[in-house]
């Protein structure tokens, strides 16, 4: 059974994407989604492709890997392969110290939430626990609630608003209205939304992008941010609602987020909006 390791290539992100999308499943581990490769795609087409690692077997797309940052990479895995001793062991090799064209040799963190036989194949090998994190989610087949709050759903009116927002509620985004335009103008963003949420004074205080992966599949919260000056005030909470109510809107079959586990204010707003809090899981750190 053939099985090969190239980057994608601009031409392919459409593929690529639609691969990471027909493997979000209910039930199943909260990996690496289409919104992640709609958010990242801000940074432009040729640089999100770069970025990105695809492995087929036989022709057909089995597992995605995004590098982010120097050493770590987010992996998302079909699970038409989650129990392939055979494809773990190749991703394995081709992750290993030493293999060309993925992970530097000094530093390497896998996130891998999916793939039951790579995850212990990982484990088996040496491969120690990383930073934990906490994924949420929220079933959509009962009505979610209102969110209490003004929110409108972000184009070219209200864009400046959007990124004023993201930039006040993490420290070090670099958003621009220009990486709004190239994020929207992507193929994952045709089933997603941006929100942004106002005060009684009409003042934009928090935002949220919610990405489908279409029809009665689980759908991603990726970002949610409240404005470092209006925090505490349940911003968060109504937001994550308004984001629940948009993926339900577009088809969703549930809502999911995950987020550092040390994020106790992510987990605790989540929560509120009446996400149920799973398991942490941890990333997996190359032993040196
Ligand atoms: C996380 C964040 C969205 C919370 O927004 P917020 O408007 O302050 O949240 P809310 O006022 O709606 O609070 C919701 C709940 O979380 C709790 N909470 C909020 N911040 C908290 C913190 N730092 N520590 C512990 N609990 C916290 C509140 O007490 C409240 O709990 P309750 O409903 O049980 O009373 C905001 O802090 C933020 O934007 N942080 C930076 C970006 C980020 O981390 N985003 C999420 C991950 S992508």
């Amino acid at each position: 059974m053939s099985i090969t390791l190239q980057p994608a290539t601009p031409a392919s992100l459409d593929e690529v994407a639609e691969a990471v999308a027909t493997w979000q499943q209910d039930g199943g581990p909260v990996q690496l989604h289409p919104g992640d490769l709609g958010w990242n795609w801000s940074l432009g087409t040729e640089r999100l492709a770069e970025a990105i690692r695809v492995w087929r077997q036989n022709g057909q797309i089995r597992a995605v890997g995004l590098v982010e940052d120097a050493g770590l990479i987010r992996m998302a895995i079909a699970p038409s392969v989650d129990r392939d001793d055979a494809f773990a062991s190749r991703l394995l090799a081709d992750l290993s110290a030493g293999a060309p064209g993925v992970l530097p040799a000094d530093k390497a963190v896998v996130e891998a939430r999916a793939g039951t036989a790579f995850r212990e194949l990982l484990a088996g090998s040496g491969w120690l626990a990383d930073e934990p994190w906490t994924p949420l989610c929220r079933d959509l087949t009962d009505e979610v609630e209102d969110c209490g709050i003004r929110v409108e759903v972000v184009d070219a009116h209200n864009v400046r608003e959007r990124v004023a927002v993201q930039r006040a509620s993490f420290p070090n985004s670099t958003f621009t209205p220009e990486r709004w335009r190239t994020m929207a103008a992507a193929s994952p963003y045709r089933r997603a939304r941006c929100l942004v949420g106002y005060d009684r004074h009409g003042e934009a205080i928090a935002t949220v992008t919610v990405w489908s992966a279409g029809q009665g599949r689980p759908g991603l919260l990726e970002p949610l941010g409240v404005h470092r000056d209006h925090r505490g005030h349940g911003y968060g909470t109504a937001t994550s609602l308004a984001a629940a109510a948009a993926l339900q809107e577009m088809g969703s079959s549930s809502a999911t987020v995950c987020t550092p586990s040390s994020n106790a204010g992510a987990v605790a707003t989540y929560t509120s909006a009446g996400f149920q809090r799973l398991p942490d899981v941890t990333d997996f750190r190359r032993p040196s």
